[in-house]
């Protein structure tokens, strides 16, 4: 065991941080060395399977397709273009990801995808007006030969769609049997060795975790077996069908899909990486690098208000009080474990969200309207009340106009690329490296691991693991 890993053993939180980072047994690190020897290459082409063909998943395949014609830039990726320290003193250098570790080439991308709707990839990134016309064009024929499989569908998990391109009269196992078909089908299609499967599909319904269901891997496979719409996700069944069939598998909406102990059973048995959940795009990124800056300078907070407006499909999806109520769980996480009311009573505790507020600390509030005018260019407010030296009152004000899928599609591209690494790698079960690209990332709740949603310690962690796949020490310390 070396540097940072050693020292998180020494202070009693290895479990917390590293919890779920399985290191490869045949993992020789030799100091400095980058000899990448004990990964896998990236040969042959790497399968993108998506679930959801909406705006996220178009514009994140659109951008692969322009990007490698030479149209486009991919703007926001760190595995494109992101330079990270190895080495120290005289050995010091700056490499991309790419140069230190064996990252699958863009000309090498298959994708494929599933989706309620039967619209092909082209008619869909129309539909969805991220992009303009002339910037899709030059892919159109690419983007027209994506066809969206049938979906794995439960009306009662997202009530505001209705597309007829669904599995009819299926239980959940034949679900899973039928998509683990797909996936088998696709491989040979196009002569793809590796997939990994994303979820960028709708958010569902609130799915409350339920012991006697979610926590063995055979209860779930059982519940599966009884058809228990209740407990069973349409989701789940992705994620099942996807880690049975050797694919790492993503979690891009809040959904609690592989955030279950049976999923993490299941991911331990076929060796794959597993991550999640929720894309980190605009807010909740703004909070997390925000966050920081209060805790840093010792301020204090009383509130934290976050409301947004967006006409998106998703926006729709969302404005259906149980779907929203999925999101709401992860947006609020963010706040908890960097501003804790526990470490510093005076400045998040008790009485700082006011009298009368049940919160155990400072308030926090996130809402968000469907607001169709604005499609995909949300628009999010901030409202934050701090309070300074003798308790006096501050405020900041955040007005961030961004474009959701602009936002999403880089980390798209980013998870899939570093879990397919993760899986050449050896690593399997939660890859908490990846929370960096995550608004509530996973960890072992059952032995109360607390999640780093700090943005600049996420950082570390992906950077650290990146430097420890490619041979080199991980060697940057998380204070
Ligand atoms: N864009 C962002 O900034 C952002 C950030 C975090 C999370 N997300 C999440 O990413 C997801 C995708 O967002 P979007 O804007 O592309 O939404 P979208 O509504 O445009 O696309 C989602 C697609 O998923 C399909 N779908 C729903 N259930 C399905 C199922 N069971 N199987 C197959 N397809 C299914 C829908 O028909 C739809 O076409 C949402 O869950 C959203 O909450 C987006």
């Amino acid at each position: 065991m070396h540097g940072i890993f050693r020292r998180y053993l020494m202070q009693g939180k290895w479990k917390i941080r590293n919890a779920g980072i399985k290191k490869p047994e045949t993992q020789n690190i030799k100091t400095y060395n980058n000899k990448m020897s004990n990964v896998k290459k990236a040969e042959g082409k790497l399968g993108v399977m998506v679930v959801g063909l909406g705006a996220v998943t178009t514009t994140f395949m659109t951008g692969v397709l322009m990007t490698r014609k030479g149209l486009a830039k991919p703007v926001g990726s760190m595995t494109q273009y992101d330079k990270i320290r190895v080495g120290e003193g005289a050995d010091k250098k700056y490499l991309k990801y790419n140069e230190i570790v064996p990252i699958a080439d863009l000309n090498d991308i298959v994708f494929g995808a599933w989706d309620v709707y039967p619209a092909n990839a082209y008619e869909s990134t129309i539909h969805a007006e991220v992009l303009k016309e002339k910037d899709v064009n030059p892919v159109k024929d690419e983007l027209e030969a994506i066809k969206p499989l049938k979906a794995a569908f439960d009306h009662n998990y997202a009530k505001r769609l209705d597309g007829d391109n669904i599995m009819v009269g299926k239980t959940r196992w034949e679900m899973v049997e039928q998509l683990r078909e797909d996936i088998r089908n696709f491989k040979k299609e196009n002569g793809v060795d590796r997939v990994v499967v994303l979820w960028a599909a709708s958010t569902e319904v609130y799915v409350p975790v339920n012991e006697e269901v979610h926590y063995k891997l055979a209860d779930l496979e059982a519940a599966m077996k009884a058809d228990d719409k209740e407990n069973i996700a349409p989701s789940m069944c992705y994620a099942y069908a996807a880690l049975t069939e050797g694919c790492p598998f993503i979690m891009g909406a809040p959904n609690t899909t592989v955030d279950i102990p049976a999923m993490w059973e299941l991911a331990e048995k076929t060796k794959m990486p597993i991550a999640g959940k929720d894309f980190k795009t605009g807010q909740t990124l703004v909070k997390s690098g925000f966050a920081p800056i209060i805790g840093t300078r010792c301020l204090g907070l009383n509130g934290w208000f976050s409301t947004n407006i967006l006409g998106n499909r998703d926006g729709l999806v969302l404005d259906e009080p149980a779907n929203f109520r999925t999101k709401e769980v992860s947006k609020l996480s963010t706040l908890e474990s960097i501003l804790v009311p526990e470490d510093q009573p005076d400045l998040y505790g008790v009485n700082c969200g006011g009298e009368g507020n049940e919160h155990n600390g400072y308030y926090h509030k996130v809402r968000i309207n469907y607001y169709p005018p604005r499609n995909d260019n949300k628009e999010g407010w901030d409202n934050i009340d701090i309070f300074g030296w003798m308790g006096y009152p501050m405020q900041i004000k955040i007005n961030f106009l961004c474009r959701d899928s602009i936002l999403a599609a880089p980390l798209c591209l980013d998870l899939v690329l570093l879990s397919d690494l993760a899986a050449r790698c050896g690593r399997y079960g939660i890859q908490r490296f990846l929370s960096f690209f995550l608004k509530s990332p996973m960890h072992d709740y059952t032995k109360d691991e607390v999640p780093v949603n700090h943005l600049f310690q996420q950082y570390v962690m992906l950077k650290n693991a990146i430097r420890e796949m490619g041979g080199y020490h991980a060697d940057e310390p998380i204070d």
